[in-house]
């Protein structure tokens, strides 16, 4: 399937209002994860376990709560365990849509978690939580228009920058169809994935058909993509990571096995001179610092055309000094932490590379203490300048000449990755031509190139982003299935 072009979204890019944000704060306050938490696996079968470790918070520091990883004895009690939900399909669509109520009605507890585990700030977990439940939601009522059958176990792999959503995305998926899943979560974030599996598990899904691994990628999720037993892969993270899965399973698995990866991308946005500037610098800003920059659809790569340029980059500059970095839980804060220590200083080391190499255009400061990275804007010449997708707020700019647009087509394609594109003109026909000409599976005309919408804008990309089917799509469940094609009753 090729690219899409979505149209303009009018709604609030937060998709909410300020009221309804402040009512949201109170009853989530209300509401914080009591203490300090401990997680572990969840399997049908004893835990064995390994020694807990610590966990913290991204912006703080403060220990919040242990981690006790699955050994290799667990992982081998859960792939002995796990059994295909055979229940009708209607009770596995019944379930999957109490588990959406649930996860509505519990909100206050998971926005804690989004926050304390992963940094979230309360607008990024509205999204969260509203993506997950559209996801339990979407997929239960297309599974009811499937007729193949299950394929048995599938792995479920799972990155920590959508915790909840992509975590309950690929489970659903899965199980919607009737599989048994084995979920292998983020290192970062096991406590958000555990708080989905009881709520799925208290809604009726049987505790052998969703098992939680929490672990190591190259231990629990090597096991997970190389034991001949699993019957498909279901991953969301880096493309280097998802090389290694189609390797293991290469050598393991039974060939034809399925591997469905989202990965990463390394997104570009044309504003040609006809741009409303207002409008695009507000995209802008939205597509590259949002959610700290930590999404594969955000924008890395700025192209002006030169005649526009000084206005967009002056306005773009104020934009930017107007975001408030800080405490996710705040209720003014535009942009949270960062993951990890790690993450901090990679993304940090490479700002102060470009500023030694005199590319540094602007930068804002950080709030003292805590994994924060001050958004950044760096001058390029191109996108090919971009050595690797740098996973935070991170935006590099670069002017064309109206003459040169084809070449800057052409840059972007040769990257190779294809996940999302931007584009803001007036020119109508300029809009269909240049989607035509990118390679890209999700691409945005005039609005911000982030937060795809389940069912409406179904998400993935091409060559080095993803193997399709898109997430959230019509063609999606057919590769749960053992279908070529997705087959309907009506
Ligand atoms: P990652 O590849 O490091 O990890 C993703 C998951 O894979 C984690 O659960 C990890 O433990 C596991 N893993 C690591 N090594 C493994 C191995 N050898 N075998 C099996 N599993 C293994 O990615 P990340 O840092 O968690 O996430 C960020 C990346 O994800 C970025 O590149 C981003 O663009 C991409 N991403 C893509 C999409 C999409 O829809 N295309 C969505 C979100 C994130
Ligand atoms: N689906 C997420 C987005 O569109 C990754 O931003």
């Amino acid at each position: 399937k090729g690219p899409e072009l979505y149209a303009p979204d009018r709604r609030n890019s937060l998709g909410f209002d300020l009221n309804d944000v402040t009512t949201l704060a109170e009853i989530a306050a209300e509401r914080r994860a009591p203490g300090k938490w401990e997680v572990g696996p969840i399997i049908a079968g004893s835990v064995e376990g390994m020694e807990p470790e610590t966990a913290r918070n991204p912006a703080t520091g403060a220990e919040i709560g242990k981690v006790v990883k699955a050994s290799e004895a667990d992982v081998e009690t859960a792939l002995s365990a796990a059994r295909a939900w055979n229940a009708p399909v209607s009770e596995r669509a019944a379930v999957l849509r109490r588990a959406a109520d649930l996860y509505e009605e519990n909100f206050g507890e998971l926005f804690a978690l989004l926050a304390t585990e992963a940094g979230k700030t309360l607008a990024d977990a509205v999204g969260e939580l509203r993506e997950a439940v559209d996801f339990l939601r979407y997929y239960a009522g297309e599974a009811e228009r499937q007729t193949a059958p299950a394929r048995g176990i599938f792995t479920c792999i799972s990155p920590w920058n959508f915790p909840l959503a992509i975590f309950s995305g690929q489970i659903a998926a899965a199980l919607a169809t009737g599989n048994a899943v084995l979920a292998k979560p983020a290192e970062t974030t096991p406590a958000i994935a555990a708080w989905g599996v009881h709520q799925m598990h208290a809604a009726g899904v049987p505790s052998d058909a969703l098992q939680l691994l929490p672990g190591d990628g190259s231990v629990v999720g090597a096991a997970l993509t190389s034991d001949p037993r699993v019957n498909g892969v279901a991953f969301t993270g880096s493309t280097a990571t998802a090389r290694r899965i189609q390797r293991a399973m290469a050598e393991n698995l039974e060939p034809g096995t399925p591997l469905i990866a989202e990965t990463g991308g390394l997104n570009a946005m044309i504003v040609d001179s006809t741009a409303l500037p207002e409008q695009a610098v507000r995209d802008i800003v939205a597509s590259a610092f949002q959610s700290a920059g930590q999404r594969c659809s955000a924008l890395r790569c700025l192209y002006v055309q030169e005649d526009i340029a000084p206005t967009i980059r002056t306005m773009l500059i104020g934009a930017m000094d107007e975001l408030a970095l800080g405490d996710p839980w705040a209720l003014s804060t535009d942009v949270g932490p960062v993951i990890t220590a790690e993450a901090r200083d990679d993304i940090a080391g490479y700002v102060e590379n470009a500023e030694a190499e005199g590319r540094l255009i602007h930068r804002l400061t950080t709030p003292g203490a805590g994994n924060f990275v001050a958004p950044a804007l760096i001058a390029v010449d191109g996108i090919a300048d971009l050595e690797r997708e740098v996973f935070g707020p991170v935006l590099h700019l670069a002017t064309f000449k109206s003459r040169d647009l084809g070449k800057v087509i052409a840059d972007v394609n040769a990257t190779g990755y294809g996940l999302t594109f931007g584009l803001h003109t007036r020119i109508d026909d300029r809009v269909q031509t240049i989607a035509d000409a990118v390679h890209a599976g999700n691409i945005y005309a005039n609005r911000n190139q982030i937060g795809a919408i389940v069912g409406s804008q179904p998400f993935g990309g091409e060559g080095l982003s993803g193997t399709g089917p898109k997430a959230g799509g019509p063609h999606y469940l057919a590769r749960f299935t053992r279908a070529e094609a997705p087959r309907h009753n009506v």
